[in-house]
């Protein structure tokens, strides 16, 4: 089999569960407006639908300190000032952070000391910072461009 026909086989063979999430998030935020609520039943979907997390949730803008929101995972540390680890890289820079080996991530604040990956995207509500949605996995090189669009989406439901 040549190999770039192997590679299409595969990525076909991929499981893309984004679409189905968008909808079942949908029914999940249909009718309620707290938000608290929102955000954790987020992150407990994202949480135990997607492959190989070992931690999912927000951190949430207060000032310019960012506090641990509604997650899923270990106990995680409370506090991230602006601008430090990969939740406030992504915050100040209002970008996408997808962290292969968060050992070399200069400033990385390690939580869970199982997590190798990482995907930080700011939640941005019209034109807001609200704070960030955090992604790790145990696996290196987890996330890539498919899980950052698909994780932008399912914030982009968020009010
Ligand atoms: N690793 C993050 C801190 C949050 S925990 O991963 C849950 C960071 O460097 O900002």
């Amino acid at each position: 089999m040549h190999a770039d026909t192997r590679s299409d086989i595969s990525a076909l063979a991929r499981p893309a569960p984004y679409a189905e999430l968008q909808q079942q998030l949908r029914g999940l935020l249909a009718g309620e407006d707290d938000r608290i609520a929102n955000y954790a039943n987020f992150a407990a979907l994202v949480f135990n639908s997607l492959p190989d997390l070992n931690w999912a949730g927000f951190y949430l803008l207060q000032g310019d300190v960012l506090v641990l929101g509604p997650f899923q995972g270990k106990p995680a540390c409370v506090r991230i000032p602006w601008g430090k680890g990969v939740c406030g890289t992504a915050a100040q820079q209002r970008a996408t952070q997808i962290v292969p080996d968060v050992h070399a991530f200069p400033g990385h604040i390690a939580c869970d000391g199982a997590s190798r990956s990482e995907l930080v995207v700011p939640l941005i509500v019209a034109g807001q910072l609200l704070g960030v949605f955090d992604l790790d996995s145990p696996l290196p090189a987890r996330f890539d461009e498919t899980d950052a669009a698909g994780i932008q989406a399912l914030l982009s439901q968020l009010r």
